[in-house]
């Protein structure tokens, strides 16, 4: 897969964008029900990466194979640091996503490292993003490319005591 072109997303992906992110959450929620999506949720998504394509603090990367056939994305956005800790800016990593069918190819790690050359040439040097607890590929992918567990996220539901 050395091949895949990486590019930036453009308006004309946004129904293939859809479809993959639609994937991926399958695959999540199938894996930890809480990440289920709502009814609404595609419609939001939709309007949601017409925005990020505009947006210049989001960045969305595509693989795409054969010049049509969107394979994976990624997706970046930059912010604020919490103004108490050194990074001025932060930049999280929303989304990485590579169809079933494409891994272990590499892909997903040429993604992210788009994502981080882009994200480095805008002056950001420090990057976070969240994992799964229950996608122990997720973890490993993140954690071949050096990525390190800075912090834990719980739930839990609030019930009447
Ligand atoms: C995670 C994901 C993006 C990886 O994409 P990919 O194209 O398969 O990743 P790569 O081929 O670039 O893998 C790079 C390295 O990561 C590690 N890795 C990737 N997937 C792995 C898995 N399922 N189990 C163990 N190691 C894995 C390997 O070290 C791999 O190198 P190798 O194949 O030479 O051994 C893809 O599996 C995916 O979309 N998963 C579902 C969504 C998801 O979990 N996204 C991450 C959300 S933060």
């Amino acid at each position: 897969m050395e091949g895949v072109p990486i590019r930036n997303a453009r308006r004309g992906d946004i129904p293939s964008l859809l479809l993959l992110w639609q994937a991926m959450m399958k695959e999540l929620s199938d894996m930890d029900a809480r990440f289920a999506p709502h009814p609404r949720a595609r419609e939001h998504m939709a309007n949601e990466l017409a925005k990020w394509l505009q947006d210049p603090n989001r960045h969305v990367v595509v693989a795409e194979e054969g010049g049509r056939l969107l394979i994976g994305f990624a997706s970046a956005v930059k912010s604020p640091g919490n103004g108490w800790q050194i990074p001025s800016q932060v930049a999280r990593i929303t989304d990485c996503y590579v169809i079933g069918p494409r891994r272990r190819n590499g892909v997903g790690r040429r993604l992210a490292g788009r994502l981080l050359d882009v994200l480095y040439e805008d002056g950001i040097d420090t990057v976070r993003l969240s994992v799964a607890a229950k996608d122990p590929g997720a973890h490993a992918f993140w954690s071949s490319m050096g990525w390190d567990n800075l912090e834990e996220i719980l739930e839990k539901d609030v019930e009447p005591s």
